[in-house]
């Protein structure tokens, strides 16, 4: 049974848990620490998910026919938790990728768990692995939330059944650079997403499709790269793993949201962290040229938090941003959110949940 840990685990976690695991906490990056729980709940086609349970972490079993692996019926999510000075551990706004992950069932033929299902299987599962959440200050606990069509399919249809998973890893800074600002390159010929795809929503395979412009962008040095609309060739959309800001003055700039480009939850709390901080923020269609005399740039995302961009190549021109390359802005930006996600400052959104 893929439960058969289930029964070991009220004896096992809470004396595990209770300490912090063993690993050198202080250069933690971007990669796969393997914790000790992940959470697993099933449901068939045409039906609704109910209670899961949490297991060892480990390997899963699947039909070689499943729809994830042949017709790439998946979507997943991504959210992280902070260990505050006082112990307790806090998410940012887990209902917001719950809603997301909704939004990407439906796009992709698949039932959800309800919000309510899944930020309870995320507090389970963080509290499971509660001596993974690194120390303050030392990084954050990323929480990666699986949807897929696990039942097997030979036709192309939606599959008939699905396995909505979470495993966790601490990580500290996403970019090699570390907190050093990254260097982008604009891609003119491959793209992100088309009008009327899947680009709006988490599903996997529109990680997969970034890979090439991003393999051949970091052969030349290149921290990753920037897409431009596939209609006009022309407009921002976002970078492979994260959403841009574009800011000139007081404005700043990021793409509309409009089926392309992905609604990322960072992207939609900076909007409102800046505007609160007195910028004005524009979510409209972007000119690539406007890059050319921008005063700064950043990105947002879960992984990367807010990330100064330090240079973006255009047409073979090198554009340079900020004092070499911090920008302001995005510093101060970056500073508001991330105490905020640390319960450093009062949460007046009540953005955090503990
Ligand atoms: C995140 O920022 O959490 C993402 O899902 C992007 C992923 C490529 C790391």
């Amino acid at each position: 049974s893929p439960f058969k840990n289930a029964a070991v685990l009220s004896d096992s976690y809470s004396s595990e848990a209770s300490e912090l695991a063993d690993i050198e906490w202080d250069n933690l990056g971007f990669g796969l620490l393997p914790t000790d729980y992940m959470y697993m709940m099933k449901c068939s086609q045409g039906g609704n998910f109910s209670k899961g349970e949490l297991q060892r972490f480990g390997n899963i079993e699947l039909n070689p026919s499943a729809g994830v692996l042949n017709y790439g019926q998946g979507l997943f999510e991504g959210l992280k938790a902070y260990r505050k000075e006082d112990g307790n551990i806090l998410l940012f706004r887990p209902e917001e990728n719950a809603l997301r992950m909704r939004q990407g069932a439906e796009r992709m033929c698949m039932p959800a768990p309800t919000v309510d299902q899944f930020v309870e299987a995320v507090k389970e599962t963080v509290l499971a692995n509660k001596r993974w959440v690194p120390p303050p200050g030392k990084g954050s606990l990323y929480i990666r939330p699986l949807l897929m069509g696990s039942g097997a399919v030979l036709g192309l249809a939606p599959a008939p059944e699905y396995t909505f998973l979470i495993y966790v890893s601490p990580v500290g800074n996403y970019f090699k650079e570390g907190v050093a600002p990254i260097n982008l390159i604009v891609e003119h010929e491959l793209h992100r997403a088309t009008p009327g795809g899947t680009g709006g929503v988490k599903t996997i395979g529109n990680y997969a499709a970034v890979l090439k412009a991003q393999s051949a962008a970091k052969a030349k040095g290149y921290s990753d790269v920037l897409y431009l609309d596939c209609v006009h060739k022309k407009y921002l959309e976002e970078v492979s793993s994260c959403n841009i800001f574009v800011v000139k003055g007081n404005v700043i700039s990021t793409p509309a949201i409009k089926g392309t480009i992905l609604p990322g939850i960072t992207r939609k709390s900076i909007i409102d962290v800046a505007r609160s901080q007195g910028f004005q923020v524009e979510e409209r269609f972007v000119p690539v040229d406007e890059l050319l005399d921008a005063d700064e740039v950043f990105c947002t995302g879960t992984a990367v938090v807010v990330s100064p961009v330090g240079s973006i190549t255009y047409k073979g021109k090198r554009v340079p941003y900020g004092v070499d390359g911090f920008g302001a802005v995005a510093q101060q930006l970056y500073s508001v959110l991330t105490r905020l996600q640390m319960g450093l400052i009062d949460d007046k959104m009540n953005w955090t949940v503990e």
